[in-house]
This record gives structure tokens, sequence and C-alpha cells, in this order.
């Protein structure tokens, strides 16, 4: 088949273009940088650097929309927060736009979101819950509503409300070993918020396992199994490098430090994939230890 990625120089887009390859898809990437992106993927993957370049002739059998600024990175200035709604949800909007001028649909629209969708809390979340409030959540839903305006052309629309990804070349893991493995691995605030965390190898088994079936709409929970608190999540990542959790960083520091993305730290949701379970995904590492075992031991 053929698919359209955007994002797909990023952690997940760039695993998920490599998987898809390997399987003997062909794979368009649209970026910003060429250059880079060549760097990233290599030579098999066609790139694109505007949606203007799609044309009528290229018709894809589906679309991956990964694409979004960083969203820890930077504080989150009122020009910053139009950064992240500008590279999510507007550029969600052209995306569809562009997709009602092909006479040819794709039959798989798969876009991004965040299980930040949801209220911060002890409360299992499956897909049917309720959104929460506060920015991540009014950025996860407006995004999720520019992507299912492609429901308009027939065309099923699929939700990654994605977890925190671990993968060993980008992402929250990569941050958090750094210190942890000098022995300053620190839980944050109380510790007892919630981190749903999903291992990359199940996030691309998990899209590539969507792509082999019949398309199919609505959200999914890209996240673990068994999720975590925080204090469980850093005692079992020190365990891993052979060191012991001794600090916690206060929540009024970061507040301090951070303003308000220290949310993103400090609060967290329990995130369950019912909809991957019940419909029989098999998750190669359902649980954190194994999960850090294969990817710290790499
Ligand atoms: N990784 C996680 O733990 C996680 C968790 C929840 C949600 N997500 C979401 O899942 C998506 C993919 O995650 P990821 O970890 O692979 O992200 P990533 O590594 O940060 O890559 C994101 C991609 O988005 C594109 N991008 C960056 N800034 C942009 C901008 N201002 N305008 C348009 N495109 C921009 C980049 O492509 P080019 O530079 O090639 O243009 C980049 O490859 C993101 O939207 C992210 O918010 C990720």
């Amino acid at each position: 088949m053929r698919f359209l990625l955007t994002g797909g120089t990023g952690l997940i887009g760039s695993a998920l273009s490599r998987a898809l390859c390997s399987k003997g898809h062909q794979v368009s990437v649209l970026t910003r940088n060429s250059d880079r992106a060549r760097r990233t993927l290599g030579p098999d993957i066609s790139l694109m650097t505007s949606l203007e370049q799609w044309t009528e002739r290229q018709e894809f059998d589906g679309i991956i929309n990964l694409a979004g600024a960083p969203i820890f990175d930077h504080a989150w200035s009122e020009r910053q927060k139009r950064l992240l709604v500008a590279s999510r949800v507007d550029f969600t909007r052209h995306l569809v736009q562009k997709m009602t001028q092909m006479s040819v649909k794709p039959r798989y629209f798969l876009s991004g979101s965040a299980v930040g969708y949801y209220p911060d809390g002890n409360e299992p979340e499956v897909e049917t819950q309720q959104p929460g409030t506060g920015f991540s959540a009014s950025l996860c839903t407006a995004w999720e509503q520019a992507a299912i305006q492609a429901q308009s052309l027939h065309i099923p629309v699929t939700l990654l409300r994605t977890g925190l990804v671990l993968g060993t070349a980008g992402g929250i893991l990569q941050r958090m070993v750094f210190p942890a493995r000098l022995g300053l691995g620190a839980v944050v605030g109380t510790g007892r918020q919630w981190m749903s965390w999903i291992h990359l190898a199940d996030y691309i088994d998990a899209v590539v396992w969507m792509l082999e079936r019949p398309p199919v709409s609505g959200p999914y929970n890209m996240t673990a199994p068994v999720p975590v608190t925080n204090r469980e999540f850093m005692d079992c990542l020190c365990a891993r490098l052979n060191r012991t959790c001794r600090f916690s960083i206060p929540a009024t520091l970061l507040r301090l430090g951070l303003g308000e993305r220290a949310a993103l730290l400090i609060e967290g949701q329990r995130v369950v994939p019912e909809r991957l379970l019940s419909e029989g995904f098999d998750f190669r590492h359902p649980t954190l230890a194994g999960a850090l075992r294969d990817l710290l031991e790499k």
C-alpha cells in the first residue's frame, strides 16, 4: 500500500516509516526539512515539503498524521501555545482540506492525539470517557475535532490517543535515563500521579495491525495495559539501572520553574487501552519492567 506520513521524521514517525517500508509498503513523508529527513529516513522514502506537492496523481491508501511541535520543550507562553495549536489543529485542518480535493480518497486516516485528552486523576480512563479541562485536554480535543472532519468525506478517522512513548532514540525515556544513571533519579511531586506509557515497538505494531485490518473509526488509547504511578516508574527505572531513587522534586518548585507546563509532570491520567485489548491486539511489552528490560539492554 502507499502511505503518506506527517511527523514522519519524529520518534514515532521514523520508526513507523521504517516498519512500513520493511513490509514492502511505499512511504511518503511530509517534512519541513527534506535534507534532515533524508538523513534520518534514508533513500527508500519519498519526501514532500508542502501539502501543495500532493497532487491528484499521487493516490494514497492511508494517511498517518503525527506532526506536532514538541509540547514540553518550551514554556507555554501564549505564542508557544499558538504554535502547539497551529502545528496540530490548523495543520490537520489543512490536511483534511487537501483530502477534499482528491478524487480518490485514502481508505485509512490515522490521526494523532494524546492521553492529555483525559482528566487527571486515579480513575481508569477508557476510550468512551469525556475529555478533561486545561490546555492539554483542549488541545487534544481540537486536534481530534479537526481530524474528524474527514468523516464527511466518508473516510473513517482513527484517533491515536498516545501515552508516553518509550524508545531509546528520543522522547521521555532518553531524558530520564541520564540523570537516573548518575544516581539522580527523582520522584516528581507526590509520585502518586499516573504515567500511561507504551513501548515504541508496541505502538508501531499496533498501528501496523490497524492498517492490516479493515479501516475503523474512533479513538484508541495507545498505551500499555498496565499504567504505573510516577513513584513506580522511577523505582522501576532506577532498579533497572542498579540505582536507588532517593530524591523527590517538590511540585511547587516545578511550578515555579516550568509554569503551566509543570502539569505534564505533576499530574497524570490512568489510561487503559480497552479497545486494543478487546479487539485482540497482543502487546509484546505489557509491563514496565519488561519494557525497560528490553529498551535498556540494547
Ligand atoms: N512521543 C510521545 O511520548 C508522545 C506522547 C503523546 C503524543 N505524542 C504525539 O505524537 C506525535 C508524534 O510524536 P513524536 O514523539 O514522534 O514527536 P516528535 O519526535 O517531536 O516529532 C514530531 C514531528 O512533527 C513535526 N513538527 C515538529 N514541529 C512542527 C511544527 N511546528 N509544524 C509542523 N510539524 C512539526 C516534525 O517533522 P519535520 O521536522 O520533519 O517537519 C517532527 O518529526 C506528536 O504530535 C506528539 O505530540 C507523542
